[in-house]
């Protein structure tokens, strides 16, 4: 049985959920790892358009998901402000530092550096089949930010949620800097064959309340309008992980047409969100990873709780590195045979 993914984001239900997973193309698979070894560094790869398409459709072409996402990453935003980035082995992004106004303005945005991203999606879009949606990405403005700010991957982000507080004018400048940037790279996948955009907020879980309207809420309303008034009829996804509470928030606020939801999240509370805009999720990659039998049962559970409304399946966040193929095989099998009910 077939569904679409675009129509599954519009509200309409169909015979199953559509379904595609967060970080399908990766380190997982032997195939990327086999272009990766030939690609140089990570950046490296996401500007080769040829090479970004192919591992783009990978996943795609082994397990037959409803969706491919465009092989690119959150941080090409900041690098095409001018941000210094690089990713070392094992260590993840590392980033010089933009912790106050003085290192903010040499920052402007330079939208022919990512021309390859582009590129890659109109050569995805070319031999991706027709039924199957191509999906284009960034990261959120607060979740960029603390990457920006701290330099690094954290668990907390303590400095910048400090600096947001301390120094609120240079903060607002670059959270106004970056939903500009946002706006414009997913317009331009758009304009290169994305039907369907994703908004990344990783870290939107370590905020406080107030901080969650001020930071996460407003700049991704501000995103979606702009979005939606330019390219109207093309859904777009929000990912507020581990928003908790404020997720209500965040589907009544900020106009995606998706939700996604992470996996700390009862599924009778998820239903309630069904109420408000049609939800995407929320199965734990670690189950993914570790437990077959567990993750079908979990699995079905998700189906039989959410499936009454139009759905998404996805993970609750990316896959693991460490999941077997043949894992995601069972759960693609499971999830093309499944039926709402
Ligand atoms: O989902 C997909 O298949 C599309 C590709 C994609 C990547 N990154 C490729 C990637 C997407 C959608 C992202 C988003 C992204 N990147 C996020 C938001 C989602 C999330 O995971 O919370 C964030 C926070 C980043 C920043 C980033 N990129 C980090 C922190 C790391 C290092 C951690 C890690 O997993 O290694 C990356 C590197 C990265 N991005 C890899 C891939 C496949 C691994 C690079 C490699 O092959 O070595």
């Amino acid at each position: 049985m077939t569904a679409n993914l675009v129509q599954a984001c519009m509200g309409k239900k169909e015979s199953r959920p559509a379904f595609w997973f967060m970080r399908q193309a990766g380190r997982y698979l032997s195939e990327y790892r086999e272009v990766r070894k030939n690609a140089g560094g990570f950046l490296d790869l996401c500007y080769d358009p040829e090479k970004a398409a192919q591992v783009t459709l990978q996943p795609v072409e082994r397990f037959g998901m409803d969706a491919a996402i465009i092989f690119s990453d959150i941080l090409v935003v900041p690098q095409a402000l001018g941000a210094d980035l690089r990713f070392a082995e094992g260590e993840g992004p590392v980033l010089a530092p933009v912790n106050d106004s003085d290192k903010l303005a040499p920052l402007k945005w330079k939208q022919g550096m990512l021309e390859p991203v582009y590129e890659a999606l109109r050569l995805t879009r070319a031999k991706l089949p027709e039924d199957k949606t191509l999906i284009g990405f960034a990261g959120a403005p607060w979740t960029l930010a603390c990457y920006m700010v701290q330099g690094k991957s954290d668990r907390e982000f303590y400095d910048v949620r400090r600096i947001a507080q301390t120094d609120r004018k240079f903060f607002l400048k670059l959270v106004d800097m970056l939903s500009e940037s946002v706006y414009q790279h997913l317009v331009a996948q758009i304009d290169a064959g994305a039907q369907v955009v994703q908004i990344f907020d990783s870290w939107a879980g370590i905020c406080s309340a107030t901080e969650f309207d001020a930071w996460v809420i407003a700049p991704t309303q501000k995103i979606v309008q702009a979005v939606k008034k330019a390219r109207p009829g093309v859904p777009v996804i929000g990912f507020p992980r581990l928003a908790g509470m404020k997720y209500r928030d965040y589907a009544a606020q900020t106009g995606v047409d998706v939700m996604s939801v992470d996996y700390s999240v009862p599924l009778e509370w998820v239903k309630k969100l069904q109420d408000i805009c049609v939800v995407q999720g929320n199965l734990d990659p670690l189950l993914l990873a570790d437990d077959k039998a567990g993750m079908l049962a979990q699995a079905g559970r998700i189906v039989d709780a959410l499936g009454h409304k139009p759905f998404v399946f996805n993970l609750g966040h990316g896959i693991l590195p460490h999941t077997p193929v043949e894992n995601m095989q069972a759960l693609c099998e499971f999830l093309r045979k499944s039926n709402y009910s």
